[in-house]
């Protein structure tokens, strides 16, 4: 028996408590880059509280400009354990710009050098299940021969399957073959790493995420399902010409199959989300007055343990040290 290491999620989530507290203020308010920068701006503060040698490998990156938390850039309080790591400060920009449900902060930590680098690349393809499916599916296998197999691996009929897509034109044809195969379908506008996170969440309807998204958010969702023992595979999906060439120029293998033990190398890693605008997966931040109340889900891989936290902030006491922006 050995004395329990330190989790590392538990400090994760105070840097997606403090991302959600300062973007929720722009919950329904049609500005993007507003919502986004002020969680940008309240992450990166609050990274530095914590005992770790950071260095960002998917961060906001080249698709939306960011100056800050970008790819290469140096988190923590360069006191502590040399990790990777992946950041999105508002996952679903849109979502929270609308008043949408989802969006929330996420934030994905693995040992340093295991984390997959994804180069250039913007988009890939994802096919995510929980445990009791993750030794049944095959990224090239037909769409029907996946979900009855997942199906027969949970122990439900077809029929009862809930696959989650992203509504974009490009799933067209997936949309087709979901609904040919029997499966039932919900689809979202944006956030497919909350999609992920509903595959891996027992209390959720959602049993199968299925199309292309984001690569970024890709990665941050391998940590977290490496951490409740599901499965990921991904292939990068480019849009554009333009994408394809960058990613061939930078010699990223376009072929490969990943999976959460290519994408996340090591069983050292770290998650934590919390909701900004609400959801079925974790609450949005709720403002009391004199102060707020966030929900967050926290998952350490090593143990395979994930936690809800939710947690009463006090603007009194916390405004006169913390890094939350309240105005
Ligand atoms: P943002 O928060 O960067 O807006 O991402 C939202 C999102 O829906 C992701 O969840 C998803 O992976 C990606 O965008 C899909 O990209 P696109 O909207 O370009 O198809």
């Amino acid at each position: 028996m050995q004395a329990p290491e330190k989790n590392l999620a538990f400090e994760l989530v105070r840097v997606t408590e403090s991302a959600a507290l300062s973007a929720a203020r722009w919950l329904g308010k049609g500005n993007k880059e507003a919502g986004d920068g002020a969680a940008v701006d309240a992450m990166r503060l609050s990274f530095r509280s914590l005992s770790i040698r950071g260095k960002v490998i998917s961060g906001e990156g080249a698709k939306d400009n960011a100056p800050m938390l970008f790819n290469g850039e140096e988190v923590g309080d360069g006191d502590g354990p040399d990790v990777d790591v992946a950041v999105d400060p508002v996952e679903g920009t849109s979502l929270l710009a609308y008043g949408r449900p989802n969006a929330i902060s996420v934030v994905g930590v693995c040992s340093q050098g295991s984390m997959y680098n994804p180069g250039p690349s913007y988009y890939m393809q994802k096919l995510v299940v929980g445990h009791a499916a993750r030794d049944v599916i095959d990224l090239d296998a037909p769409v029907h021969d996946n979900l009855t197999n997942i199906a027969k691996a949970i122990g439900k009929d077809v029929n009862d399957l809930v696959v989650f897509v992203l509504d974009k034109p490009r799933h067209e044809k997936l949309i087709q073959e979901i609904r040919a195969a029997g499966a039932r379908i919900q689809l979202h506008t944006d956030g497919d790493v909350t999609g992920a996170l509903m595959v891996a969440d027992p209390r959720t309807d959602v049993d199968v995420m299925m199309g292309t998204g984001g690569t970024p958010e890709g990665v941050i969702a391998a940590c977290a399902i490496k951490g409740v023992g599901g499965q990921m595979l991904c292939r990068l999906d480019p849009q554009s010409y333009v994408e394809k060439e960058a990613i061939e120029q930078a010699g990223v293998d376009i072929r490969e199959i990943l999976s959460v033990e290519t994408m996340i190398r090591s069983d050292d890693a770290f998650f934590a989300a919390t909701g900004i605008s609400g959801g079925s997966l974790l609450g949005g931040v709720r403002y009391t007055g004199n102060g707020a109340v966030t929900h967050s889900l926290v998952i350490r891989a090593k143990t395979g343990t994930f936690r809800y936290i939710e947690a009463h902030h006090n603007w009194d006491r916390l405004m006169k040290f913390s890094a939350v922006q309240y105005d």
